[in-house]
Parts: structure tokens; sequence; C-alpha cells
């Protein structure tokens, strides 16, 4: 069965490529980003362009370009990676990416609550950085706080979405060859985004609200 997907952050990396997957596959997709790129546009999706998912002008276009439309997934990917170094703090950085990678993905989900078939799935595109357990280098502040945030706010999620039949996948890509991590990866978009669909593909109602790596091993809080 066909289905519609709303995709964020899908003008380049690892959006553009779910995006592609998604849409070859025949689903309907929504691609939502600030400006859509070229090989964003030559997909033939529906772009939804102008929002900055940290600000409330953003979400309300969001929720306006998809009044009427019911959403078999919801994948909440944009993101940004900074760096903060021990001595130098730099807040205005660490705030960017709890905003970003933290607050906009349950401002977003919150904001499309209506829309949610029934039933429906909600990813959020996380990082093992934000992962307590597996923290064995250190650094990174603002990225490892903000992931961390939004893999608790998404177990909220889960539970708090579970009487309307929308199930959450928290997931690590691994370590993809985007700009973010300048270019140079383990895998590349297309296999990143090919991975996480199984693992989409594999979320139901009883294995919400698990923190999941592309390659499906389970990972630890
Ligand atoms: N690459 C990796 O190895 C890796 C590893 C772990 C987790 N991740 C996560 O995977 C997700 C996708 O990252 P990527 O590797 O594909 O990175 P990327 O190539 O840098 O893409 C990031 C995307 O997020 C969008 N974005 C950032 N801030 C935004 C905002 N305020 N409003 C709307 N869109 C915004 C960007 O749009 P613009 O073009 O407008 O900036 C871009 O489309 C992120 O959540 C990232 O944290 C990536």
């Amino acid at each position: 069965m066909t289905k519609t997907v709303v995709i964020t952050g899908a003008n380049r990396g690892i959006g553009l490529s779910f995006s592609s997957l998604y849409s070859k596959s025949g689903n309907t997709v929504y691609a939502v980003c600030r400006s859509a790129s070229p090989e964003l546009k030559a997909l033939g999706v529906n772009i939804i362009e102008g929002v900055d998912v940290t600000r409330e002008e953003g979400i309300n276009k969001l929720v306006a370009a998809l009044k009427g439309i019911k959403i078999d997934l919801l994948i909440n990917n944009a993101g940004i990676l900074r760096n903060e170094i021990l001595g130098q703090i730099n807040t205005s950085t660490i705030r960017q990416q709890f905003e970003t990678n933290a607050l906009a993905p349950l401002l977003v989900t919150e904001a499309l609550i209506g829309n949610f078939a029934k039933p429906a799935k909600a990813a959020v595109i996380t990082s093992r950085m934000g992962s307590v357990a597996d923290n064995t280098s250190g650094g990174r502040y603002g990225y490892r706080m903000s992931k961390a945030a939004l893999n608790i706010a998404s177990v909220s999620l889960a539970h708090d979405l579970k009487p309307k039949e929308v199930s959450v996948a928290i997931l690590h890509p691994g370590l993809v060859g985007t700009e973010m991590i300048g270019g140079v990866g383990d895998i590349t978009p297309d296999q990143a985004a090919e991975r996480l669909a199984q693992r989409i593909e594999e979320l139901n109602l009883t294995n919400s609200g698990t923190f999941w790596h592309s390659n499906g091993e389970v990972l630890p809080w």
C-alpha cells in the first residue's frame, strides 16, 4: 500500500536520500526544507519550502501546507552538528543545536498530531552520540546534549502517542558521508536511508520507543 511520508531536512544528505527512496517506491512524499536543492526538485516530489523547523513561522507554514493531509510516516531528520571545546564553551552553538535537534522534532510532531493516520509511524533521526552509555570519548557538548534530549523526548512521544496508534522509532543512521561530517563516512546517504527504512518497516506499537542503529542493533541509552 502506498503511504504519505513527510520528511524534514529533505534538500540534502540523508533527508534527500529518504525522499528519493520513498518516492521511487511509489509513496507520496512531502519533502520539507528551508530551500529546495536542484537534486530535490529533480525528484518530482511535493516540496514544502521555507520551513525553518526552529521557527514558529516555519512550523505554521508546514501545518498550513499539510492541512487535511493524513500522514502515514513522519521523519524528523533535520539536524545540525557543531563543536564545543571545554574551556571555550560556546553557549550559542549549544542553544542552536538544542533548538534544532531536540526541540524542533518535538514541536513538529506536536503540530502534526492531528494529521497522523491511524495507525501511523514517526521516526526521529538521532545519533548514538546522544547515548550516555556509549560516550567513551567526551566533547561535542551541544550535539550530545541535544541528541540525548531528543532521545528522552522521543520515548515520551512513544508513550503519549500509543493511544493514537502512532509508533515512534529513535534511529541512529551510522556514520554517513554527508556534508555534516565532511562527506566521508562508513556508508553513503542512500545506504543509510535504505537501512533506516528497513527499521521503520519493522516498527510497531510493541517495539515503539526503541533506540536502534540503522544496522538493526538496539543501542544503549
Ligand atoms: N551524517 C552522519 O554521520 C550522522 C550521524 C548521526 C546522526 N546524523 C543525523 O542525521 C540527520 C541528517 O543529517 P545529515 O547527515 O543528512 O546532515 P546534512 O547533510 O548536514 O543535512 C542536514 C539537513 O538538516 C537541515 N536543517 C538543519 N537545520 C535546519 C533548520 N533549522 N530548519 C530546517 N532544516 C534544517 C539542513 O537544511 P539546510 O540545507 O537548509 O541547512 C539539511 O537538509 C541529522 O539529524 C543528523 O544529526 C547524521
